[in-house]
């Protein structure tokens, strides 16, 4: 018996970093796993995800008619929606000065419009079977703030407050909404994003108690938790991920 036993996920931006690792650990603990992603794969990593167990459905989430029809189409094939992780997320870290209203809205339109919009979706569907639980992939730059990430951090604040209503409002339809906030988490865009300034990286770990960087499998433990029965009576929290950290 495994802790996700049948349950139909779906986790969307999962063709990389923290949304693959949470795709791979929900199928080996036994769901049905939909990883959904932009990214046109190549025919080597569509045999990495077959290998998993994992199908891979290819849409953009600032497109709401792919959405919906990728949203019904798993639907249809599973007759069920038990969990929903939105966790496709970009970021443009700009100081305040530099900041560029175009790579603002993009942020917004995937981090936060994208994830209502796939939570109006989503919830409706799984309503017909009794209910179900998303989990959003926050971030903890918007509960502890963080220089060079103000827009974006906006963005995950966004994230936190639509999780604890959204948890409120669902709740009698038996669905329950929670958030997963990370710390810095080593992934592929990890050297782009901090390895720059290889200074920079170290004082930040110094600031994590625990005294290191969170990797992607320390978000799909969370993830998975917060997916499975056992967390059956936890909704509108938001769980830190973050090693401690004060960054
Ligand atoms: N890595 C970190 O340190 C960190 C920390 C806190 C929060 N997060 C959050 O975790 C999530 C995953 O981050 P990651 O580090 O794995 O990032 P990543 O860039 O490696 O992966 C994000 C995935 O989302 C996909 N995506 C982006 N825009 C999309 C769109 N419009 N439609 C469909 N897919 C889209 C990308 O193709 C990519 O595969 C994001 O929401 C991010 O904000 C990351």
């Amino acid at each position: 018996m495994n802790i996700l036993d049948n349950k139909v996920a779906i986790v969307t931006g999962a063709a990389q970093g923290i949304g693959w690792r949470i795709a791979k650990q929900f199928a080996s603990d036994g769901a049905i796993v939909y990883a959904c992603d932009r990214q046109n794969l190549d025919d080597a990593k569509l045999q990495e995800f077959q290998n998993a167990g994992i199908h891979y459905v290819a849409f953009d989430v600032t497109d709401a008619a792919a959405m919906k029809q990728a949203m019904m189409s798993i639907y249809k094939a599973q007759g069920r929606i038990d969990c929903l992780v939105n966790n496709a997320g970009v970021v443009f870290n700009r100081k305040i000065g530099m900041i560029v209203r175009e790579e603002t809205e993009l942020m917004f339109r995937i981090n936060v419009i994208a994830v209502l919009e796939l939570i109006q979706l989503v919830s409706r569907l799984m309503v017909r079977n009794g209910g179900g639980n998303i989990i959003n992939i926050a971030s903890v730059t918007a509960q502890l703030g963080s220089p060079g990430q103000v827009a974006y951090s906006a963005t995950k604040g966004a994230i936190i407050a639509l999780t604890k209503s959204a948890a409120k409002e669902l709740a009698s339809q038996n669905i329950r909404v929670n958030a997963v906030a990370p710390g810095i988490v080593q992934t592929e865009r990890f050297a782009e994003l901090y390895e720059s300034d290889g200074s920079k990286i170290d004082q930040r770990i110094s600031r994590i108690a625990l005294g290191r960087l969170g990797t992607p499998e320390d978000i799909a433990n969370a993830c998975t938790f917060l997916a499975s029965d056992r967390a059956s009576y936890i909704s509108g929290e938001i769980l830190g991920v973050n090693g401690c950290a004060s960054i």
